[in-house]
């Protein structure tokens, strides 16, 4: 049996499955006399208490089959987290705390997803971000807050990869999606004057941090690719700049947190290893360099 559903992998050794087998409830394997076997897709999220994080595992949570691993600082303070864990069972919806900037937390968290996970995991969501005073200029950049972003881009990614990785060895999809930011593309940096000049140099190194890991792990099955969400101004950070938007680029439009989580998920379910270490629009179109 094969299933049109691109998030759905399904495997069946039995011939003579009816219309009623398929009537079931989905648990992470499900074993049944005709020894019909489901996998159920899964999928961890990083940065998920607010903003485009909470989206992603929002939009993932509506295919059935999804199995979604939502990561925060504080998982039990987040109100988005908790409404969803109210709204699916555990089999669907699993919270963990998880500081991308604490190793300790980071091995915590991985032991923990490991339960949840008999099969490894499908599909890593390195989604967490900060970004410090948008509008500062060159001549007052804070330096502190350069470091701090830089730090955070660079160190944080290859923690949370390297943490996951043995579990994303271990699973069917060997996908990681990782949120990066147009800001960071040369090309278009030298376009948006005096915005976000940190997050900037720092998105930029988080981009070739990808790029250049991402055929190593190609040459291991494993699909790394750079996703832009678009200007997402409902969220904390979208919100931060959107003076600097009407003022200088108002034809910008802002992307709808559901609009970007549906685009960035597509993305994400169509990637293939043809796609290592590309940089991705949230609608499915490139972004240059
Ligand atoms: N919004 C946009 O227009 C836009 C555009 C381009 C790229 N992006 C990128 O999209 C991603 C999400 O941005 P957003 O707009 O959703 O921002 P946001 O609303 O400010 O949310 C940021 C998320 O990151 C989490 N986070 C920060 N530090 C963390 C840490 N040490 N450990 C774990 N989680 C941490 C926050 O958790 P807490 O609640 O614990 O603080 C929060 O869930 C970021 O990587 C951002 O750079 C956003």
């Amino acid at each position: 049996m094969s299933s049109s559903c691109p998030f759905l992998e399904v495997s069946d050794n039995s011939s003579n499955n009816t219309a009623a087998d398929h009537n079931f409830s989905f648990t992470a394997r499900l074993e049944t006399q005709n020894t019909l076997s489901i996998t159920m897709p899964s999928f961890l999220i990083t940065g998920s208490s607010r903003g485009l994080g909470l989206a992603f595992a929002t939009e993932l949570l509506k295919t059935p089959a999804n199995k979604v691993i939502a990561t925060a600082r504080n998982t039990a303070g987040s109100a988005g987290l908790q409404a969803l864990a109210t709204k699916y069972t555990k089999n669907r919806l699993v919270l963990i705390d998880l500081d991308v900037t604490n190793p300790t937390s980071i091995k915590n968290a991985v032991v923990e997803a490991e339960k949840h996970l008999p099969d490894g995991l499908d599909n890593l969501i390195s989604n967490a971000g900060i970004a410090t005073d948008p509008l500062a200029s060159f001549d007052n950049l804070d330096l502190d807050d350069l470091k701090k972003e830089v730090e955070f881009n660079t160190t944080t990614p290859i923690n949370i990869i390297r943490g996951f990785l043995p579990l994303i060895r271990k699973g069917n999809a060997k996908k990681i999606l990782v949120v990066t930011s147009q800001l960071g593309s040369i090309e278009i940096g030298f376009h948006m004057v005096n915005l976000s000049n940190a997050y900037s140099v720092a998105k930029a190194a988080l981009n070739m941090l990808i790029r250049k890991w991402s055929p190593v792990l190609k040459s291991e099955g494993i699909t790394a690719v750079l996703i832009h969400p678009g200007w997402v101004g409902d969220t904390d950070m979208g919100s931060s700049i959107a003076d600097w938007v009407a003022q200088n680029a108002p034809d910008l439009r802002s992307v709808p947190e559901e609009e970007s989580a549906e685009g960035c998920m597509k993305v994400l379910g169509k990637a293939t290893l043809e796609d290592a270490g590309l940089f991705y629009n949230f609608d499915g179109t490139k972004i240059p360099w």
